[in-house]
């Protein structure tokens, strides 16, 4: 039979070793006479703790691990993926693409494509838009699609208003061209009049970088914005499925403050119980933060074959989109 949609058959992740708790990060800033607390972290965010890779690796090495975890659970092996997307903001170099180190790093020969994405927190819902729409279309037969970030190093730690609230991680998934409906409809977008609220504005120029190569951003007009378009954009998916939101079995929301996840959640009508959430033990992994929870409900349980999950991002410049899909 002819495969006309793409379904999800793995799914992996993988945070770095070192867990740094609000606690130990009040205390490194107070070394610079930065003042914060656990309690605001957690009251304004949700957030509890966040990993920190070692300086010596990168969105691809984590990248690795999360997208070996996928292939084993679809009972694969890595040279039987023929599309390798990488969704992130914090690429190993300006060139080549992470996907094309981590092909090899994965020892990949077999020539398939390989490409990142930059959609910054919405990266992976891009990067699975565009792997569904390879496999119905016949262009490739097995995508590994991956959110891998390292935001620790785009940090400004005098910053106390960002610095507590980001971390590093990779979620993988392994989507194949099937006959039974897997990803029911995806929905992108993005205003690029909001570059400014979140941004690194630097460049590589001359040999060095050029302006800041920190993360900036005007919480509260992502704030603002991230609610307004998380509930239109989850209803936009819903209707090209002709879905309703009673439907859905789990919420996935980009995991960047609990409390816009919670509003999210509200407006669609679902019990809180129905989202899944990392954001208290992950902290905001841009890309990664998605791919890494779908990994965490599906690997304790939660999620099961044959439910109907929201994905949900929201992010840098300005982007949001959805993708609803049956597990
Ligand atoms: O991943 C892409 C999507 N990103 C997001 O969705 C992030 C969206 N924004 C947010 O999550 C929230 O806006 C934040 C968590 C960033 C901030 O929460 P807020 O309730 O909007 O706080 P605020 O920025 O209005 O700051 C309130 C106060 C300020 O003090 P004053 O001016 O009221 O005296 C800040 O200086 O909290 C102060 N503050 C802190 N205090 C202790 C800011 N950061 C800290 C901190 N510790 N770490």
């Amino acid at each position: 039979m002819t495969a006309v949609f793409s379904r999800i058959t793995g799914t992996g992740h993988f945070l770095p070793p070192r867990r740094v708790t609000n606690a130990e990060l009040t205390e490194i800033l107070a070394r610079d006479g930065i003042e914060t607390s656990d309690e605001w972290i957690r009251s304004r965010s949700g957030i509890s703790a966040r990993h920190y890779a070692e300086a010596s690796v990168g969105s691809s090495d984590l990248a690795l691990i999360a997208a070996q975890r996928a292939i084993t659970a679809a009972g694969l092996e890595p040279n039987d993926i023929d599309l390798l997307i990488v969704a992130t903001s914090t690429p190993d170099m300006v060139f080549p693409s992470t996907a094309c180190i981590l092909q090899r790093k994965l020892g990949i020969t077999n020539g398939s494509a390989a490409l990142d994405v930059q959609a910054v927190c919405t990266g992976f819902v891009y990067a699975l838009s565009v792997a569904d729409n390879a496999l119905r279309s016949g262009q490739a037969r097995r995508a590994l699609v991956i959110g891998a970030e390292v935001f620790s190093r785009i940090l400004d730690f005098k910053d106390r208003g960002t610095c507590v609230l980001f971390g590093d991680g990779a979620g993988a998934l392994v989507l194949e061209a099937s006959d039974q409906a897997g990803i029911l409809s995806t929905k992108l977008h993005a205003d690029g009049r909001h570059t400014e609220i979140l941004c690194v504005p630097g460049n590589v120029n001359g040999g060095v970088v050029s302006g800041s190569a920190f993360l900036h951003m005007d919480g509260q007009a992502v704030f603002k914005l991230a609610v307004q378009v998380l509930e239109k954009v989850a209803n936009e998916a819903l209707a090209a499925a002709a879905v309703p939101a009673s439907a859905i079995d789990w919420l996935i929301p980009h995991q960047a403050n609990i409390r816009i996840m919670q509003a999210t959640c509200k407006k669609l009508g679902l019990p809180i119980e129905r989202m899944i959430v990392t954001v208290d033990q992950h902290g905001n992994t841009s890309a990664a933060s998605i791919p890494m929870a779908l990994d965490v409900g599906v690997r304790d349980g939660r999620i099961k074959p044959g439910e109907l999950v929201m994905l949900e991002g929201v992010g840098g410049g300005f982007t949001w989109g959805a993708a609803l899909l049956r597990m």
